[in-house]
């Protein structure tokens, strides 16, 4: 386990430098794809559907904005969505860019069933689909573009070694809460393994014990937080590590901790490095998000999507040479899969540094004077 830990910070190490050099010539804001001069029109049709707006920041704050740019980047014309959670929604939104002619479509899903329904739609139109983020188990798909989501797992469970280190050091039994996310949402199930790789021995050894463990439908953030109240009271109020899945999640835990006083007190996990979750990080409320860059996904999608449109499907498999086991359907799914990084208090900058999130976007108000410390500007 702790040559394992090392080999994680290490490699997060390295991330960190080679993420501030090319963030350098990348210009990741979320919401500068307005700004590209390149409009991408005449070029081919291609669609892509989102899968919520509440479940995380991200969607509509990085995804979009960063799908839109890349792709017009890549000459391409895009018709970006966003289902809301509702899969009659991603259906009629999926029909009417078949319709509409697009050469490749795009999907994050909100359970695979709807994904695996609109694949093989598109497919029999001769439309190529790439699964965005979220692998459709049972699906057709033949690319993926993702992180490396169990490893993203892993760095929670490692995040949150390290701040039970420094909040509860010596408490043993430490006794955890996890909050995990949509059961519909295979990513879901990795970043759990991903997490008791790390977490499961120290349970075994009685170093953790483990409170309950609860996955939220549809990462449904306001329900993350009644269930993790509920599962408080019913422990008398005792916790000492608190697994929760996303920044999203993360927010509503820190809400019902600071109404029992427990609030930076508690180690809570996080991912997606949103601006909330970075603010809460600043104040000590959360002790670590992930860093996924979500401007290299929409540039790797990219790629790969005006490959498909070219029908160039060996330039396509140069550029997803990785694979992911679609375990429902027993086969392998051509992949691109990206590194992420784990952000303590320390690293936030390496995140700002990267331009995935601007100073003044998390430095305002009280969080000036940390900023200012910590040389984030
Ligand atoms: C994504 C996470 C996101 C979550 C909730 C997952 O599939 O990988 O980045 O926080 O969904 O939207």
């Amino acid at each position: 386990m702790r040559s394992k830990s090392l080999a994680l910070i290490a490699v997060g190490t390295g991330l960190a430098v080679a993420m501030t050099a090319c963030g350098a010539n990348t210009s990741t804001g979320g919401n500068t794809a307005d700004t590209n001069t390149n409009s991408g029109s005449g070029g081919a049709k291609v669609g892509v559907i989102l899968p919520e707006t509440a479940s995380s920041a991200r969607w509509e704050g990085f995804d979009k904005p960063l799908l839109e740019k890349a792709l017009k980047a890549e000459g391409l014309d895009p018709d970006i969505q966003n289902a809301q959670g509702d899969v009659q929604k991603f259906s009629t939104l999926a029909d009417g860019m078949i319709n509409a002619g697009v050469k490749v479509l795009i999907i994050a899903t909100p359970n695979s069933e709807i994904g695996a329904t609109v694949a093989r739609k598109a497919e029999a139109s001769g439309i190529a689909v790439i699964d965005y983020d979220r692998l459709n188990l049972g699906g057709s798909s033949k690319y993926y573009v993702s992180f490396d989501n169990e490893a993203v797992g892993a760095l929670q469970g490692e995040g949150l070694v390290q701040g039970l280190a420094a909040l509860a050091p010596g408490k043993k039994p430490a006794e955890i809460i996890e909050i995990e996310g949509a059961p519909t949402d295979n990513n879901a199930t990795l970043f759990y393994n991903g997490q008791q790789k790390v977490l499961k021995p120290k349970y075994d050894s009685g170093d953790l014990k483990l409170v309950q463990s609860q996955p939220i439908d549809n990462w449904d953030n306001q329900k993350g937080g009644t269930t993790f109240e509920q599962i408080l009271t019913g422990n008398g109020q005792k916790v000492d590590g608190v697994v929760a899945a996303n920044d999203g999640l993360a927010g509503a835990v820190i809400t019902v901790l600071k109404k029992y006083g427990l609030n930076g007190k508690v180690p809570v996990t996080g991912q997606d490095a949103t601006p909330e979750g970075l603010q809460a990080i600043l104040r000590g409320d959360q002790f670590m998000t992930v860093f996924k860059p979500i401007n290299e996904q929409a540039e790797a999608t990219a790629k790969l999507a005006a490959a498909l449109a070219k029908n160039d499907t060996a330039a396509a498999d140069a550029l997803a040479s990785g694979v992911t086991k679609d375990t429902k359907a027993n086969r392998d799914v051509k992949s691109v899969l990206l590194p992420a990084q784990l952000i303590t208090k320390d690293k936030v900058k390496t995140v700002v540094d990267a331009g995935f999130v601007k100073a003044t976007e998390i430095c305002g108000g009280d969080l000036a004077a940390v900023c200012t410390e910590l040389g984030i500007k």
